[in-house]
C-alpha cells in the first residue's frame, strides 16, 4: 500500500517506518514524504533513503492554512498515497485535509491519550505525578489528537526522571508502536485494528 509522510522535524519516526517498510513483508511502501518545514533533518534523512520528497512551506502561503493544505492534498493525490502518517508533523489541520483523509490519516502522540494532548507532554505528566506514561498512534479527524485510538505503549515513570530522560524512553516505544500499529491497519480495517489495541500495550 503506498503510504505517505508528513513531518516538521527531526523525523525518528519517519526514519522507524521508512525502516519497516524496507520488510519486503510490510504492506506498505512510502510514496512521499512532505514537509512543511524546508530544513527539517527528517526531509534530508528521507531523501538520502531515496524517497521522493517535498518541501511545501507553510510560509509561501501567508495565513492561509486551507491553501497550504490544498498543496499538500494535491502533492497526496499525485503520488498516489492511500494512507498518510503525520510522523512529527507540527501543524495544526483544518477540516479540508482531515476530512479529505478522514479514516486514512495516522498520528502518532507522545502521551496515553486522552491524557495529555497537546505539546509538553513528558513535563506535564511528571508534573501530574503519573505513574505511567507512553505514546499514542490514532486516527486524525478535526480535535487536536483526538481521533480514535489505534494502539498504545506504556512506559514507567521513574523517581529520576526528567522530561528528557522520560521522552526518550516513550520516543524508543514509538519507534516501535508506529510500524506496529500500521502494518495492523493496512492489514485489516481500521475497525479490527482499534479492536486488537489492546494487544499492542506494552
Ligand atoms: C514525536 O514525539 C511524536 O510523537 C510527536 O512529535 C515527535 C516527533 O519526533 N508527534 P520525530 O520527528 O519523529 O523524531
Amino acid at each position: 500500500t503506498p503510504v505517505a509522510l508528513l513531518l516538521s522535524g527531526r523525523g525518528s519516526n519517519a526514519t522507524a517506518l521508512i525502516r519497516a517498510c524496507e520488510d519486503p513483508d510490510f504492506p506498505a511502501r512510502i510514496c512521499l514524504v512532505i514537509s512543511n518545514n524546508p530544513d527539517a533533518p527528517g526531509l534530508d534523512m528521507a531523501r538520502s533513503a531515496g524517497l521522493p520528497v517535498k518541501a511545501i512551506d507553510h510560509r509561501l502561503f501567508k495565513k492561509d492554512r486551507e491553501a497550504h493544505e490544498r498543496a499538500i492534498d494535491t502533492c497526496l493525490r499525485e503520488s498516489g498515497a492511500e494512507a498518510v502518517c503525520l510522523a512529527g508533523y507540527m501543524r495544526l489541520l483544518t477540516p479540508f485535509l482531515t476530512q479529505a483523509w478522514a479514516g486514512k490519516m495516522l498520528n502518532i502522540h507522545p502521551s496515553l491519550l486522552p491524557s495529555f494532548p497537546g505539546l509538553h507532554t513528558h513535563e506535564r505528566a511528571l508534573e501530574a505525578g503519573v505513574r505511567l506514561h507512553g505514546c499514542t498512534v490514532h486516527l486524525v479527524t478535526e480535535g487536536m489528537d483526538e481521533g480514535p485510538i489505534l494502539g498504545q505503549a506504556a512506559v514507567p515513570v521513574l523517581p529520576t526522571d526528567t522530561p528528557e530522560i522520560l521522552g526518550a524512553r516513550v520516543l524508543r516505544q514509538e519507534h516501535q508502536l508506529y510500524p506496529t500499529v500500521l502494518r495492523h491497519f493496512l492489514d485489516k480495517s481500521a475497525a479490527s485494528c482499534q479492536a486488537e489495541a489492546a494487544l499492542l500495550v506494552g
